[in-house]
């Protein structure tokens, strides 16, 4: 049956993604953003070009140039049409970002979660609303593990830690930047709408979420931004950690494969880890190797002895809770295939630049 639904950031890494798999699927696919990541980050962060390309490969896609922050214009699109289905990626996205505008960052990401949460209610109150948190409301308390340090990466320590940071980890008492702080307040009110409104409403807390769509600047998109700089004899900073820090990564289309199996079967205001899980972790030494080996050419970057406040020394998200609510979901881009494609797409892009 088709449906009705509403992607807010879509002309960003995950919301873009969201709209081309939907539309491919025959589902009608309302588009919110008003590129306001190239107001966060300047032209490099420029969103537009993925708008284009979506205009030019969707059939039931429309856009609109919505502020998420701005409620009266929501209450116009949602009095206008019922969803089904509502998935919301538009954020500030940057933990460092945040520090220089964080009344922007916290309206927009804490204020306009609420907005769409309330406006979902008021209209379409039977719609699926799936939330992009992120792995950021835990702030650094998963750097209280104890780790070990490889060569290449740091490792944790415990065999019991294996499968990584669970969704038991503690979100308060830990320092968060005020990304994590806003993203938190978001989480929080969306798991409410869940619980105390019983509408379905999904969280899921993103580790890092990656893919050639993804308009990668320095604060934000770090394996695209590697990729980039890597490609076009560019510079790279690595901040503290010996280099050595993990991150679990995960292709935009899993992630969206796991907002649809939550449509499908949604439980109200639960709460999910989402990342590429153990098999696509890297750290910081060995993405740049990786990448250099597939780009053909070395990457000038250097170290800087002093990590990003509040940075995750080793992540890694345990999906075991998400894998046994949808038994059908599973990471299907290993790593290498990942960092593969977007070598290649930039490629591409920089050769008709
Ligand atoms: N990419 C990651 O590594 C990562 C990790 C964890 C969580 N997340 C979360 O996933 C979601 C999607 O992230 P992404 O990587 O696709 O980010 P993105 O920056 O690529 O996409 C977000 C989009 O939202 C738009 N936007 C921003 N403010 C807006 C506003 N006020 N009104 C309308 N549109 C607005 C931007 O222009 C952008 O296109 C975000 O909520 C982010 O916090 C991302």
């Amino acid at each position: 049956m088709q449906k009705t639904i509403l992607v807010t950031g879509s002309s960003g890494l995950i919301g873009s993604e969201a709209v081309a798999h939907f539309d491919r699927q025959g589902h009608r696919v309302f588009g919110i953003d008003n590129n306001m990541r190239r107001v966060f980050f300047g032209a490099p962060g420029d969103t537009l070009w993925n708008l284009n390309r979506l205009r030019e490969t969707t059939r039931h896609f429309t856009h609109a140039n919505t502020d998420i922050r701005d409620r009266a214009a929501l209450e116009d699109l949602f009095r206008a049409q019922r969803f089904d289905l509502v998935v919301h990626c538009a954020a500030q996205p940057s933990h460092d970002k945040a520090r220089d505008i964080p009344i922007l960052d916290f309206e927009v990401n804490a204020l306009g979660t609420l907005n769409l949460l309330e406006a979902t209610r008021q209209h379409s109150p039977e719609a699926v609303f799936v939330f992009l948190s992120t792995n950021k409301v835990y702030g650094d308390a998963p750097n209280e593990l104890p780790l070990k340090e490889l060569p290449t990466r740091w490792e944790y320590a415990r065999p019991e830690d294996y499968e990584g940071i669970s969704e038991n980890c503690r979100i308060d008492r830990t320092l968060h930047s005020l990304f994590g702080a806003s993203k938190a307040a978001a989480d929080l009110v969306a798991q409410e709408y869940g619980r105390y409104f019983k509408m379905n409403v999904g969280v899921f807390r993103g580790g890092c979420l990656t893919g050639p769509q993804h308009s990668g600047v320095e604060l934000h998109g770090f394996l695209s931004y590697l990729v980039k700089q890597t490609l076009t004899g560019g510079s790279y900073t690595v901040f503290g950690y010996q280099g050595k820090q993990v991150r679990d990564n995960i292709h935009s289309h899993d992630v969206v494969r796991a907002i649809e199996e939550f449509a499908a079967n949604p439980r109200p205001g639960e709460v999910y880890n989402l990342g590429g899980g153990r098999a696509n972790s890297v750290s910081m030494l060995e993405a740049i190797e990786k990448i250099e080996a597939l780009a053909g050419r070395k990457l000038a970057w250097k170290y800087v002895d002093e990590n990003r406040i509040g940075d995750h020394i080793c992540y890694i998200s345990d999906l075991r809770k998400l894998k046994s609510h949808f038994p059908k979901w599973s990471i299907t881009r290993p790593l290498d295939s990942i960092l593969e494609e977007m070598v290649e797409f930039q490629r591409a892009q920089l050769s008709r630049a």
